[in-house]
């Protein structure tokens, strides 16, 4: 298939396009590297410098693209409750202006990067696709808002969409000397932080809040590898369907508290990672678990690196390999 691929310079996004190059697609990446990286960028792909709102450049009703894959966002949970302006205007306005592109083109399949943070605080355990989508943060609600816009797409204009919920994203892409992983700036996320402090590059950890009603009154996320992630999207590539908007939860149904994550870090690296208690980080949900029954069952999805420790571990390869020695 040609496809597009926005925010391919990304960390997921860069991982999804060296596997789909990998699988003899035609890929074409739209990333303006304002967060992404140019290291990232697979060269076999043909890499188009623009903002998610000029994709109409590429997609031309003459390029014959066979399809998106939006990556392309904001997604610092913690920051979109202070700056949602930005937010708003580049996750929803954003991706309405690629859907846009995407109908004028005649592209028949989107596949769209959603989140676990459209739920907010679950009212069940794990959670169904079908649960109550109550966000409590900015960022989970302009994703929301972006997975109701393609549902009325694909009924409108017979769109084969699909919205994948990632839950908490971890790990790395190691594949003979190639190494692709997690690197933002300034870097937000609790793994890569926690690994930043076991390389020595910070003196302690922060934990955002020990009161929440959890074993050890810290946050708990479900994390799945960044592989098995990019492994789903080639799966709901062929299983689109027009007409459909199909919405899959991808993690391993398996809760870690921040503290157990924490330990997880400190077994692999054998480094102390000294931590504090500090307060609540704004719109963090307590929990989140997800079922992923449905993307095992619709798209014969099963993770191949379900364990903490694998992620982990690779992060933490990565880290050194790429981080820590080019520095
Ligand atoms: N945390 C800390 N200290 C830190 C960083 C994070 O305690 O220095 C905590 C957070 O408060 C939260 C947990 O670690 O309780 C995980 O936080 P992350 O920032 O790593 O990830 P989030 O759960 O906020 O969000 C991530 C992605 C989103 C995605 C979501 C789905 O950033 O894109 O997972 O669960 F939608």
């Amino acid at each position: 298939m040609k496809l597009l691929v926005t925010g391919g310079a990304g960390y997921i996004g860069s991982v999804v396009a060296r596997m789909l190059l990998d699988n003899g697609h035609d890929v074409t990446v739209l990333d303006d590297l304002r967060t992404g990286h140019r290291a990232a960028l697979a060269p076999e792909a043909t890499h188009v410098d623009l903002p998610i709102h000029e994709a109409a450049q590429v997609l031309t009703p003459d390029a014959g693209f066979d399809g998106v894959l939006h990556f392309a966002a904001l997604i610092a949970a913690g920051e979109s409750m202070v700056r949602p302006e930005l937010y708003w205007r580049n996750n929803t306005v954003g991706s309405l202006a690629l859907i846009d592109a995407v109908r004028a083109a005649g592209v028949p399949r989107l596949v769209f990067s959603s989140t676990a943070a459209v739920y907010g605080n679950p009212l069940e355990l794990p959670i169904p696709e079908t649960a109550v989508k109550a966000p409590t943060n900015t960022y989970g609600a302009t994703k929301l808002a972006v997975d109701m816009a393609l549902t009325s797409e694909a009924i409108g204009h017979d769109l084969a969409a699909v919205s994948l919920r990632y839950f908490n994203v971890a790990g790395a892409y190691l594949r003979g000397d190639l190494a692709i992983g997690e690197r933002h700036d300034p870097e937000t996320h609790l793994i890569p932080i926690a690994l930043e402090v076991a390389a020595g590059r910070r003196d302690k950890l922060q934990i955002f809040g020990d009161d929440y009603p959890t074993v050890d009154g810290t946050c708990v996320r479900d994390y799945i590898h960044v592989v098995d992630l990019a492994r789903a999207h080639l799966l709901a590539l062929t299983a689109a369907v027009p007409g459909r908007h199909r919405i899959y939860n991808l993690g391993n149904g398996n809760g870690f508290t921040n503290r157990q994550v924490v330990e997880v870090v400190r077994e692999v690296t054998g480094e102390p990672v000294p931590v504090e208690t500090a307060p609540r980080r704004e719109g963090d949900p307590a929990e989140l678990v997800a079922s992923s029954a449905l993307a095992r069952e619709e798209l014969g999805w099963v993770p191949e690196k379900p364990t903490l420790h694998d992620m982990v571990g690779d992060a933490w390869a990565f880290y050194r390999t790429h981080i820590l020695e080019q520095r």
